[in-house]
């Protein structure tokens, strides 16, 4: 682990303990930060987030009261220590796990950068769906990446009705079902409506819809039938740990409703969910999300409290959930960041649990293997930089990449500019 000093802080160390105090004196509170996000339309700009009383360059928007004085003082007398005494600070960069080096090529961006979308890959093509643009705008319609000659070809609409980011989505190998997901921009809630398109006539469809909305859930086909579960409810921050699965076939519903399944241990969004060797395997994740501010006409998103996780959960034969051995580290904002190659799972990227000190979001930069022979981690390398929210897709030896949020900077993994880039790298275990 790295430690940076504290140094240059001394002076904004002095506010911080006025205005924590305040807080303090107002009662009880947790201050929500807004995503501040750039004005430049390519650009989310990374929150300026410093702990989780204290806005560094932005006056509180909004006081909720969740915490009690008790917590609260606790926070300000160890901004006090800090300042007394010159510490050091745990390093921004702390999370990143030692990861080998790869040689990685950059291919022809996408049409649009995004952030929060999704991608299933059939043979050659990677289907690239949604996501937002920016923070105020989200796209409604597929790109086609070809992985045989490294293009971007056809573009085609979604349907009006159809959910725009934080998607469920599976495919058994000719039609791709599309569940829920969040309907419209900034932090609005999710939709309990459901869809197919046939990638052969590019012709959509609807399933029935969900029994209630769910925000990014964990989607997979298993023995027939298309299985939801956890995600978030329509606040998209209670972690809900509610399953449900439909019979389908070739495109079509074979019920008109879902059905209760054996709930998940632990609920939340943004999980890499895989059927392999007749399993459903769901993995990291997190508890909680941004939310949108009370009252905002336009669902403003604001912070809120978040764990994230490195658990992975297994239902087999007995429809039981167990455990298998938990991710090398804790990592969300994966749903589409995985791929199977050579009897191992591989996941790309993701977020972390949030630095302890600043509080920022840390995205990951690593590639993850787990090795369905042994039931073993490993971290087989590490991206271009770090990225949350990545899409993946494997053809001819080749691990590919596109979308999503990146890093600041080598030094600077909280999360700054949404992508459109592609880039690939070859793979040896
Ligand atoms: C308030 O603080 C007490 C003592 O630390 C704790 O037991 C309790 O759970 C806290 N309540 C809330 C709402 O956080
Ligand atoms: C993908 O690229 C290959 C090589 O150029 C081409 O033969 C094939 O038709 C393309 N597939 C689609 C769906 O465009
Ligand atoms: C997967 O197995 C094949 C055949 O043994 C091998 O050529 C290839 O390099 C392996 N892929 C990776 C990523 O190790």
């Amino acid at each position: 682990m790295k430690f940076g000093r504290h140094g240059q802080k001394h002076s904004s160390s002095l506010k911080l303990v006025i205005l924590v105090s305040l807080f303090a004196l107002i009662g009880a509170a947790v201050v929500i930060v807004d995503l501040l996000w750039a004005s430049s339309p390519s650009a989310f700009s990374a929150l300026r987030y410093v702990s989780d009383n204290w806005p560094l360059q932005q006056s509180p928007t909004l006081v909720i009261p969740n915490r009690n004085l008790t917590s609260h003082s606790k926070a300000k007398d160890k901004t006090k220590e800090k300042d007394g005494a010159p510490g050091r600070l745990l390093s921004a960069t702390f999370a990143d796990l030692p990861a080998p080096e790869l040689q990685w090529e950059q291919m022809p961006s996408a049409p649009v950068a995004r952030l929060d979308g999704a991608a299933i890959q059939i043979k050659n093509l990677l289907f690239v769906f949604a996501g937002y643009g920016t923070i105020n705008l989200v796209h409604s319609h597929v790109d086609i990446f070809n992985f045989t000659d490294n293009t971007w070809g056809e573009s085609f609409p979604m349907p009006k009705e159809m959910a725009h980011s934080h998607l469920g989505m599976v495919t058994d190998g000719r039609y791709i079902y599309v569940v829920t997901g969040q309907y419209g921009p900034q932090c609005r809630g999710p939709t309990a409506r459901n869809f197919v398109l046939d990638t052969e006539t590019k012709q959509w469809k609807d399933l029935p819809s969900l029994p209630v909305p769910r925000y990014a859930p964990a989607t997979q086909l298993w023995r027939g039938r298309l299985h939801v579960m956890g995600g978030s409810g329509s606040n998209r921050y209670t972690p809900e740990l509610d399953h449900w699965s439909l019979a389908v076939k070739d495109g079509k519903a074979l019920e008109n409703e879902w059905r209760n399944e054996v709930p998940i241990p632990r609920g939340g969004p943004h999980r890499a969910c895989v059927v392999v060797d007749d399993k459903i395997i769901v993995i990291g994740g997190q508890e909680g999300d941004f939310m949108a501010k009370p009252g905002s006409p336009i669902f403003k998103c604001s912070r809120r409290h978040e764990v994230v996780y490195a658990d992975v959960y297994m239902l087999d034969d007995e429809m039981k959930w167990k455990n298998l051995p938990p991710m090398p580290k804790p990592d969300s904002h994966i749903e589409f960041a995985w791929t199977i190659v050579n009897h191992s799972i591989v996941i790309a990227g993701g977020t972390t649990d949030k630095h302890p000190i600043t509080k920022k979001m840390i995205l990951n930069w690593e590639i993850f293997q787990f090795d369905l022979d042994t039931l073993k981690w490993s971290v087989i390398g590490k991206l271009p930089y770090r990225v949350k929210t990545t899409l993946v897709g494997f053809w001819d030896g080749w691990f590919y990449f596109t979308s999503g949020q990146r890093d600041k900077g080598p030094d600077d993994p909280a999360p700054k500019k949404v992508i459109g880039e592609i880039w690939r790298t070859k793979l040896k275990f």
